[in-house]
């Protein structure tokens, strides 16, 4: 049985890794679980200079899933380069960077600064509601998001996925526009724009007022997007959004996902990732499926 998977010439040994910011580094669930049993760690996203995020509260559940407005809190890519990289290295696993800024400017700093660092894929978030300058700003529009994606690729010495945000009408017009301005590969979803009031308080209970829904609510809504955008570009799409277990996995990956990530369900099961690669296997094992191959995009 065959699970692993090529994204831009890296091959994964199976198609499962972490959405970016729900797995900082590793190391928290490296307590938990065996990191290398995943194709690959998605980073949390990683800026020119460390920034402390948004104001708590920060954090809020919600019916089917959770609302975030961190604001990337990230400690800075040069202590990223110093201390999660040979961490990471110490696994058998890929290292993919989610890159996040406030301008342009920011952006390419961080790239050029990971020219030459032992990681594997470069992911580009033009899509994070929750910061006033720079992420979602970015990825909503497509010539800007296309000509963000052309000036930070003159400077990628890795292949450069991009990540897109659903809060627009037609997710395709972005993907096709990031195509165009390099991206190698595509991820979707990030998080979908959201909001909760405390009736009792009368008041927002994000500080930001507003912040991002994930977890199993935003599914359908995350495989349909998958599913479009892998009928308009010929790239690698990452697909993620409330992906808790194998069967979960497997529909992104019908939709045409090449491999999945698991963002949400590692906070209320920390083994979220290892059931999905075990889930997978159970699949393909049952329905004689020999290489995962043969299944991606058959709807
Ligand atoms: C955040 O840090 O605000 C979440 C990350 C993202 O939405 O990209």
């Amino acid at each position: 049985m065959n699970t692993s998977v090529e994204i831009c010439g890296v091959k994964m040994k199976n198609p499962v890794t972490t959405a970016s910011g729900t797995f900082a580094s590793g190391r928290e669930y490296g307590e938990f679980i065996d990191l290398n049993r995943l194709g690959a760690v998605t980073v949390k996203g990683v800026a020119s200079k460390a920034w402390s995020g948004n104001p708590a509260p920060r954090i809020a559940e919600v019916y089917g899933g959770m609302l975030n407005s961190v604001g990337l809190q990230n400690p800075g890519v040069d202590w990223f380069i110093e201390n999660d990289i040979p961490f990471l290295r110490e696994y058998d696993t890929k290292i993919i960077v989610n890159v996040c800024g406030h301008s342009e400017e920011e952006y390419v700093d961080v790239v050029k600064k990971l020219r030459g660092a032992d990681v594997d894929l470069l992911e580009l978030n033009i899509s994070c509601p929750n910061v006033s300058e720079g992420g979602m700003a970015f990825g909503t529009d497509p010539k800007t998001a296309e000509n963000i994606v052309r000036e930070v690729k003159k400077y990628a010495d890795k292949p450069l996925i991009v990540k897109l945000s659903p809060n627009v009408t037609d997710i395709t017009a972005i993907a096709k526009a990031d195509v165009n301005g390099g991206a190698d590969a595509l991820s979707l979803i990030n998080t979908v724009n959201a909001m909760k009031i405390d009736i009792y308080r009368r008041k927002a209970v994000l500080s930001r007022k507003t912040g991002g829904m994930s977890g199993p609510a935003v599914k359908p809504i995350a495989v349909r997007m998958v599913y479009e955008v892998c009928n308009q570009v010929n790239v690698p799409v990452i697909g993620m959004g409330g992906i808790s277990n194998g069967e979960d996995a497997i529909e992104f990956i019908m939709a045409g996902a090449t491999m999945v990530s698991v963002g949400t369900a590692n906070f209320t099961d920390p083994f979220a990732t290892i059931k999905t690669i075990e889930g997978i296997e159970a699949y393909m094992k049952k329905y004689n499926v020999n290489d995962i191959r043969d299944i991606r995009g058959i709807v």
